[in-house]
């Protein structure tokens, strides 16, 4: 019997090459009319994105933010986690988690978690710490794509 096996193939796990030139006169006259108006904080572009995401999911609004730690915050915020409180979260989070609560004046808390279990093991210790301590919430993290 002789072997079938061949070499290695490499595939990359993004093409952001290939995904530019694919778009380029797009993104260029996009990103080149926005410098030309210095329109780097809100402007027509965003207005437009918040009405298309709200009709894409289904909802009467969205607000567009400046970074994934600012919507963090703000959605700590709408719930009304402020000082006094206290946010359960894994301990090997990423530190925008923990950025978010103390900018709304709350505490994290970090759950320790198994060396050898998933998030999801780390996030239910961090909702039975949330029941058992009183925590005004809990901040489940996603690491890696591994399920939440
Ligand atoms: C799990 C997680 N949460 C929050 C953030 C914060 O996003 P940003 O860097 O846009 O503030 C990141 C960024 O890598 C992240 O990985």
């Amino acid at each position: 019997m002789t072997s079938t096996r061949s070499a290695p193939t490499t595939i990359r796990f993004v093409a952001l090459r290939e995904q530019y030139e694919q778009l380029k006169p797009e993104i260029d006259a996009a990103v080149s009319s926005v410098l030309g108006r210095s329109a780097y904080i809100g402007g027509a572009e965003v207005a437009e994105f918040e009405r298309w995401f709200a009709g894409y999911c289904g909802v009467p609004h969205a607000l567009g933010v400046a970074s994934g730690t600012t919507a963090l915050e703000l959605v700590l915020r709408a719930l009304g986690v402020g000082p006094g409180d206290e946010v359960a979260m894994p301990v090997n989070t990423f530190i925008a988690t923990a950025a978010a609560v103390v900018m709304t004046g709350a505490r994290p808390v970090f759950v320790d978690v198994d060396e050898h279990q998933q998030s999801r093991s780390r996030d239910a210790r961090a909702r039975d710490r949330a029941q058992d301590e009183g925590d005004r919430a809990r901040a489940p993290v996603r690491p890696s794509g591994a399920d939440a």
